[in-house]
């Protein structure tokens, strides 16, 4: 069993997509005896909480429901997870400055989400909805649900 855990600051835009879409292109397969994962934010401003409505709107037009409730990033996923996949560099950063602090020895494979997005840009980044509007959400998962393909056709090929 793969498990992989998707990061951003508040866990409740841009990591709760990229869990939803996932886990719906997993379920797909008929794949979920091989994967699993989970979402969590670096900071904890909104533990508890649905998804943003925007974020929850953009993957219910497409049949994804988000039913995630925000949480911290601990030291007990670095041991829990194999990928834990940031959404921009400040996460990126963070993931890794706690890691060294708390999980040393965790041989979590950190990473950014979009390393897998066969569409490159200057900086990889999945880039924060939070004080955009619709149309940035609905970039956003274009976005985290192409790089969720690559993702799992890559971690099928590489198991
Ligand atoms: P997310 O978006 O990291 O994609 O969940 C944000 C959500 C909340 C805040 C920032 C980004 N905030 O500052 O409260």
């Amino acid at each position: 069993m793969v498990k992989i855990l998707f990061v951003c600051l508040g866990n409740i835009c841009r990591s709760p997509l990229a869990e939803g879409a996932f886990t719906h292109l997993v379920k797909q397969a008929g794949l979920e005896h091989r994967f699993a994962c989970d979402s969590a934010g670096t900071s904890g401003y909104h533990t508890g909480e649905l998804p943003d409505p925007r974020a929850r709107k953009v993957a219910q037009q497409k049949g994804i429901t988000l039913p995630s409730r925000a949480r911290q990033l601990h030291r007990g996923d670095f041991y829990a997870y194999d990928y834990i996949l940031a959404m921009d560099k400040s996460n990126l950063h963070n993931i890794i400055a706690l890691k060294q602090r708390v999980a040393p020895d965790s041989n979590a494979h950190i990473m950014l989400m979009r390393e897998f997005d066969p569409v490159k840009d200057a900086n990889q980044e999945v880039e924060d909805p939070y004080y955009g509007d619709m149309e940035d959400f609905e970039n956003c998962f274009t976005t985290v649900y192409r790089t969720a393909e690559a993702l799992l056709d890559y971690l099928q090929k590489n198991p």
